[in-house]
């Protein structure tokens, strides 16, 4: 007798052909991830938005730094930043002050894709009245971004998962962050580092209904998802190279697939956003 638990599918979900078929650009258009954050749009992708030259420049202080950790045992990476998944408010919001000199000084160089990003963002948001800040509590703020690093092998380099979930964990109740999942959740990714053919995407036309992340105990987590429980949705394979930058509904389960040779790097600058309410867009990471 087999011990493998079968997975029940996922119920959720999906979005048109329209909405789900991946929008790319040449380079940035900010009124596009409008898009994602009003759900027009599942992902808009910026081919070569950031420049060869810069993108060296902030993974030669990556790899350089001494604040760099390692995360995961399995299938270690690295990381520089803060990430607010399964912690309470003030362990996050700790972390976030210690590491955000830090990050400001590493991205403190001209054509920093950060504040390109973000003040491309805010102008096209100012159209509408809104504005984009990072998420704050009791005077304090969170993580402008985090910076990371995935190598090797496995059946994926980031199983599958959502970014909506932890929004609404328990432990971050008082984070004013818990207003976006009234909202759409967008997931930043700006790629500064990926020669290999692997390190792609994979986007699922599915957000999971919160009786699949119970019945899977994802509620608050949203990781993982059984890829068998997703076999009935469409995915979306994307490839990403070095200097794109894309922005896509984080409610949507995704997955990134491991590099094809363990020498091999794929290095991320990443960010969460919303809107908390129609003037607001924060971010955290
Ligand atoms: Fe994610």
């Amino acid at each position: 007798m087999s011990n493998v638990v079968q997975a029940r599918p996922i119920t959720g979900w999906s979005g048109s052909p329209d909405y789900f078929t991946m929008r790319e650009y040449d380079g940035f258009v900010p009124e596009a991830v409008l898009d994602v954050l009003h759900g027009r749009a599942a992902i808009v992708m910026f081919r070569g938005m950031v420049p060869r030259d810069v993108c060296d420049a902030v993974t030669d202080r990556f790899w350089a730094s001494p604040h760099r950790k390692v995360r995961g045992v399995e299938a270690p990476g690295f990381y520089l930043g803060a990430y607010s998944w399964n912690k309470p408010t003030a362990r996050y919001l700790d972390e976030s002050e210690r590491v955000n000199p830090i990050l400001r000084d590493l991205l403190d160089m001209p054509g920093d894709p950060m504040r390109r990003f973000y003040a491309g963002l805010g102008d096209v948001l100012a159209r509408e009245g809104a504005h984009v800040r990072p998420a704050s509590h009791g005077g304090r703020s969170a993580a402008i971004a985090l910076l990371r690093s995935w190598h090797g092998a496995g059946e994926f380099a980031l199983d599958p998962h959502d970014d909506d979930s932890q929004c609404a964990d328990p432990q971050m109740a008082d984070f004013e962050r818990r207003h976006v999942v009234d909202h759409q959740v967008a997931a930043l990714n700006i790629c500064l580092e990926n020669d290999s053919e692997g390190g792609r995407l994979v986007y699922w036309n599915v957000r999971p209904d919160v009786e699949s992340k119970r019945a899977l105990d994802v509620e608050f987590t949203g990781s993982p998802y059984p890829l068998e429980s997703l076999s009935e949705y469409e995915a979306q394979w994307v490839e990403v190279r070095t200097g794109d930058v894309y922005v896509f509904n984080g409610a949507h389960v995704h997955a990134v697939e491991p590099n094809t040779a363990a020498a091999q790097t794929r290095t991320t600058l990443a960010a969460m956003m919303g809107f908390i309410d129609d003037q607001t867009v924060v971010t955290w990471s």
